[in-house]
């Protein structure tokens, strides 16, 4: 891909955004964001270009770096620079690079920070803790991110008021559920040019992403196990019509795990040591930390490229284990992300946090996402696609509200 590809790729993403195209046209003529300095860690793809060009035609002045080292498109970050936005990033970047990269955001001293996982925000405090002076605050895209913001404020550590993105119903609803299951799925055929149909398939994880991609694997024709530590998410799965059940249950079994739980080292090398020959491993959570990279290479010896995004290792009775896009987020680093269509929703959602922080003075801590912000976004959406809403009648409105009659 090249600079004129990266081009394309953006206007494709704005030619069917058209959430964050409406908010554009409706705040843009009073310039909201003049004054300040926005600083992006975010999977610098073509979806991400049109939030950070939605944010500098609001007034803002934009620097942007990738909030992972495989799922940059270089020529996204090309295209993207050449229409005035501060870019700093590589695919493949070293973890040197990385955070060089979000040094070199945070030198343009952000006055409003999009971040997702937390490496921005955690980097500015304990990097350069004199940019909280004139920061108003942060929006975090993910859960890990949140998970990792939370337990900040809990330590007393947290200085900056940070609005819960991920949690907003518009985002967490259809972005971690609908764009990572369709975006998994597609990368994993991508990388591998294997069928779904037909194996057995493990989701470790059923939250809002995992039960996302548990629905779109049986779609394909899978037969899906699902891990959980959660009792009640597991009833859910079950009744959901997934095989339930533990690791040592299920990973025997399995042709191809994903995981998604945000948790640290969750297939390990007990596990490994029962996988079937030609397994294939693949990470959705935010962190390349679920499959235990070093457990690979002390069973596996000298890892081998088997194919672009997939590294073969042998164990020693001969059985092959197939690693997908080194364990980072399989549908960023071997794939193009969530649907354009998904990512207009979560995005808008950021906008209007971002606009949000600068228009009110909040309090350090993690703020959650405001209600009425979702609504808009969700009458957005609909407007967009020409949808109407029904509306209660008066009739309803009393109905719902009276309590001394019984049942009529
Ligand atoms: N790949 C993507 O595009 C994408 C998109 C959104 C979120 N994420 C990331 O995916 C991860 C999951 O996000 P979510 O919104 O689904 O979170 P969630 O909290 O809704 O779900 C996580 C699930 O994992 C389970 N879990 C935790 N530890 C576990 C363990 N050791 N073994 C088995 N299950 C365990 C939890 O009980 C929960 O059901 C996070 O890291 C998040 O940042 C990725």
């Amino acid at each position: 891909m090249n600079r004129a590809d990266g081009k394309r790729r953006i206007a494709w993403a704005e030619e069917h955004m058209p959430i964050l195209e409406r908010l554009v046209a409706e705040r843009a003529p009073q310039q909201p964001l003049a004054d300040q300095r926005v600083g992006i860690a975010l999977h610098l793809e073509a979806k991400t270009a049109r939030l950070a060009l939605a944010l500098k035609d609001l007034g803002a002045e934009v620097a942007i770096a990738g909030s992972n080292p495989l799922s940059t498109q270089d020529a996204v970050a090309a295209a993207l620079a050449d229409r005035g936005v501060h870019v700093y990033a590589r695919h493949g970047a070293t973890a040197e690079e990385y955070f060089t990269y979000l040094d070199q955001v945070l030198a343009h001293r952000p006055t409003l920070v999009v971040d997702d996982g937390g490496d921005l925000l955690t980097r500015l405090h304990l990097q350069h803790p004199e940019l909280l002076e004139t920061l108003r605050g942060g929006a975090e895209e993910t859960t890990t991110g949140l998970v990792r913001l939370r337990a900040m404020h809990a330590a007393g550590a947290l200085k900056a008021p940070v609005i819960a993105v991920n949690d907003a119903r518009m985002k967490h609803l259809f972005d971690n559920r609908f764009g990572t299951g369709q975006s998994v799925v597609e990368a994993l055929m991508h990388a591998t040019n294997l069928t779904i149909c037909g194996r057995f398939a493990l989701v470790v994880g059923f939250g809002h992403c995992g039960r996302g991609v548990a629905q779109r694997l049986r779609g394909m024709g899978a037969r899906v196990g699902v891990v959980d530590i959660d009792p009640v998410k597991l009833n859910e799965a079950w009744l959901d019509g997934y095989e339930v059940g533990t690791m040592d249950d299920l990973v025997p079994r399995a042709d191809l795990i994903v995981t998604v739980t945000g948790a640290l080292r969750v297939v390990r090398h007990e596990h490994m040591l029962r996988m079937r020959d030609g397994v294939l491993l693949a990470n959705a959570g935010h962190f390349d930390v679920e499959i235990d990279k070093v457990a690979l290479a002390e069973l596996g010896g000298e890892p081998e490229t088997a194919r672009e995004d997939v590294t073969r290792y042998r164990l020693a009775d001969g059985r092959r284990l197939y690693l997908l896009a080194e364990g980072r987020l399989v549908n960023l680093a071997a794939g193009d992300g969530h649907p354009v269509e998904i990512m207009d929703l979560s995005f808008a959602v950021q906008a209007l946090s971002v606009l949000h922080l600068a228009q009110h003075r909040l309090l350090p801590g993690v703020h959650e996402y405001p209600a009425a912000l979702d609504q808009e976004v969700a009458r957005l959406s609909l407007e967009a696609r020409g949808v109407g809403l029904e509306v209660e009648t008066e009739e309803q409105v009393r109905y719902r509200a009276t309590w001394q009659e019984g049942t009529k």
